[in-house]
């Protein structure tokens, strides 16, 4: 599969950034670990990030052109926020996964929305990084029960 990963804002400073709730490995570490588990599997990967709302829907809406099979996205906090993220993905019709490395629903209320949960074929959350893993092997569920 086609696959890219889309990263929103502050994933950049992972490693620095609340060890509490985000852990200590940094952001090329979860790329790092990501890609593997992507090559190990045949997958193709890309990766995006970006602390900009706009620069996330243009990745999403390029995601079409470059015929990708399968989003992962930690949206951030545009999660909580952004309807222009979730509109993006429904335009698509792209298969996405969208993962939290916290334990999202078990911290502050206003962390409970998620716009763009409607439009994603799973969730994960509180899995740390690994929860990046789990969403690739949803999307690779979901692909073959389609093909
Ligand atoms: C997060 C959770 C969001 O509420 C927060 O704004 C983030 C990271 C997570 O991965 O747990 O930036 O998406």
């Amino acid at each position: 599969m086609k696959l890219l990963v889309i990263n929103g804002p502050n994933l950049n400073m992972l490693g620095i950034r609340e060890p509490r709730h985000y852990g200590t490995a940094t952001y090329q570490q979860l790329v790092d670990k990501v890609r593997a588990y992507c090559e190990q599997k045949g997958h193709q990967v890309s990766f995006f990030q970006s602390n900009h709302e706009g620069a996330l829907v243009d990745a999403i809406q390029q995601a079409y052109f470059d015929k990708v099979e399968g989003i992962v996205i930690n949206p951030a906090a545009y999660t909580h926020t952004s309807v222009a993220i979730l509109d993006a993905v429904k335009a698509v019709s792209i298969p996405t996964v969208e993962v939290h490395l916290s334990k999202v629903e078990q911290r502050e209320e206003f962390r409970q929305v998620s716009y763009i949960r409607q439009a994603c074929i799973g969730t994960i959350t509180g899995q740390g990084m690994d929860g990046y893993l789990l969403a690739v092997d949803k999307l690779e569920e979901y692909y073959e029960s389609r093909h």
